[in-house]
């Protein structure tokens, strides 16, 4: 607890559990923190519990809080995304002087960040839009931090984001990703790899639980073990702790008391949506995006099964445990493997789009600690783009393309079982499908050429020659070259 009359270095509006573990984080790292609440209750249970731990300056009103801020003002606000960000940017903007800097931390679209940029920047102050990954434990104790925004401003604003964040090999999780909605742009991709990892996984706990006729303490195990090796991630860490839990009212194990539909604030979708809009087959992301969907379609999904839909020829597994649990581990490295190169093929596209020139080393190597798709593969992906930053895509890199010799056999048998054993597997199949239509020496998009010039003259290119040409389909279907 401070006196009122120091200045703080850095202040937090917004004091639910994340906004409280970050200011927390700030003064545990030695710096004097200012912290306002729209409900002064939050305010009080936060210096009440963790005063102590460092040096807080509290405010009831906004004016009073941006008061107690030490020139060049630095605010993060870590309230809702949307409406609510905008008033408190409103807020602040009002209440700074020229040169303070606003940083939005939550999870805003990236559009809405670009919009407020310009916006403050009119108004003579700095506005950085900061992805922050890694949860309310992240936020308390070290997570990757994405911030956008202007180059100056992080000039300012570094050294106290590098004060909380995680730390890998003495390098810390958060640099400067590029001008106004940059950080964003990339923490909303990074939430969407999330969704794919997060599907996939679960695809494989469905092929061992269902397919394999394991229970879930027993894939527990296997997780535990698969976190040792190519697949040692955050994601993979945390499952095996959620399979292990037992209920503690029942007793039974806890994923089968949850309720199988899932949740999702938006991030995985609006990922998807961006792909789509650029052009980028982020298959993975949009799959685990509409898996997601699918399984909170419960109407639907109680008539399906109360109509019995016909599930065809089932055919139960017929390959030895052990191997059938190894194939699994490397389909999963496979799928992930893909969700990752899509994901890095839409930031490179967005930030050629938008003008960023987002680095994806940046990237491999903020997200190695702190994040939630932090994994150990990281830093060979960060060793890809330190190879060749123009990678064409990422499993084209010759560690990847090694890694993939090894997997693609058993992501093809996990595939057939998931098929045969009538278990979905959106993200393993359509990981492999793209994977097969990326190296396909041709692919139906020739007939679907036809097709569109059949019925709407669209026109194609040839393959023996330059120009473009149309068939008088309605007509003697002779060949015309239409430029
Ligand atoms: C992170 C997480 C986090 C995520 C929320 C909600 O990086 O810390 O990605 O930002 O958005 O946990 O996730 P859902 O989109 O699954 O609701």
């Amino acid at each position: 607890m401070t006196d009122k009359n120091e200045l703080a270095q850095i202040g937090v509006v917004g004091l639910a559990v994340m906004g409280s573990n970050l200011a927390r984080n700030f003064a545990r790292n030695g710096n004097t923190v200012a912290v306002y609440n729209r409900s002064p209750e939050k305010t009080h249970a936060l210096i009440e519990a963790h005063g102590e731990e460092g040096n807080f300056v509290p405010s009831e009103t906004i004016e009073d809080f941006v008061a107690s801020l030490e020139r060049p003002r630095k605010a993060i606000i870590m309230v809702k995304a949307g409406k609510a960000t905008d008033a408190v940017i409103d807020q602040l903007a009002e209440a700074m002087d020229d040169g303070d800097i606003i940083i939005d931390g939550g999870n805003a679209l990236f559009t809405d960040t670009i919009r407020r940029e310009k916006d403050v920047a009119a108004r003579g102050k700095h506005f950085v839009g900061a992805g922050i990954s890694g949860g309310e434990e992240g936020a308390l104790n070290g997570p990757a931090i994405m911030p956008g925004g202007p180059k100056e401003s992080w000039e300012t604003l570094g050294p106290i984001l590098e004060s909380i964040a995680a730390n890998v090999d003495g390098t810390p999780c958060v640099t400067h990703i590029g001008p106004d909605g940059a950080g964003h742009f990339v923490k909303m991709v990074h939430n969407g790899i999330e969704y794919a990892d997060m599907q996939v996984i679960g695809e494989a706990y469905q092929l061992l639980r269902y397919g394999a006729g394991m229970e879930p303490a027993e894939i527990a195990e296997v997780f535990r073990e698969w976190n040792s090796g190519d697949l040692d991630s955050y994601l993979i860490e945390i499952t095996a702790e959620v399979l292990a839990q037992k209920d503690p009212e029942t007793g039974a194990p806890l994923v089968d008391i949850i309720v199988d539909a899932a949740g999702q604030k938006g991030t995985g979708r609006w990922t998807a949506i961006n792909g789509l809009e650029l052009g980028v087959p982020i298959t993975g992301i949009a799959e685990s995006v509409f898996a997601r969907a699918l399984s909170s379609s419960t109407a639907q999904r109680s008539a399906a099964q109360e109509g019995q839909l016909p599930a065809g020829t089932i055919k139960a597994l017929d390959v030895d445990k052990a191997e059938f649990i190894e194939d699994v581990r490397r389909a999963l490295y496979a799928a992930k493997l893909i969700a990752y190169s899509q994901g890095f093929d839409e930031i490179k596209a967005g930030s050629e789009e938008f003008g960023w020139d987002v680095d994806p080393r940046d990237l491999a190597t903020i997200w190695r600690g702190g994040c939630i798709i932090r994994a150990k593969f990281l830093d060979r992906i960060r060793a890809a783009y330190d190879n060749n930053a123009d990678l064409p895509a990422l499993i084209l890199d010759p560690y990847f393309k090694g890694e993939l010799e090894d997997l693609i056999d058993p992501w093809r048998r996990v595939v057939v079982a998931a098929t045969q054993l009538g278990l979905p597997a959106p993200v393993f199949a359509s990981s492999l499908s793209y994977y097969d239509s990326l190296r396909a020496e041709r692919l139906p998009a020739a007939l679907i050429q036809g097709q569109r010039d059949f019925f709407g003259a669209h026109t194609f290119k040839r393959t023996d020659k330059p120009g473009t040409f149309h068939i008088e389909w309605s007509g003697d279907r002779s060949l015309i070259q239409t430029d």
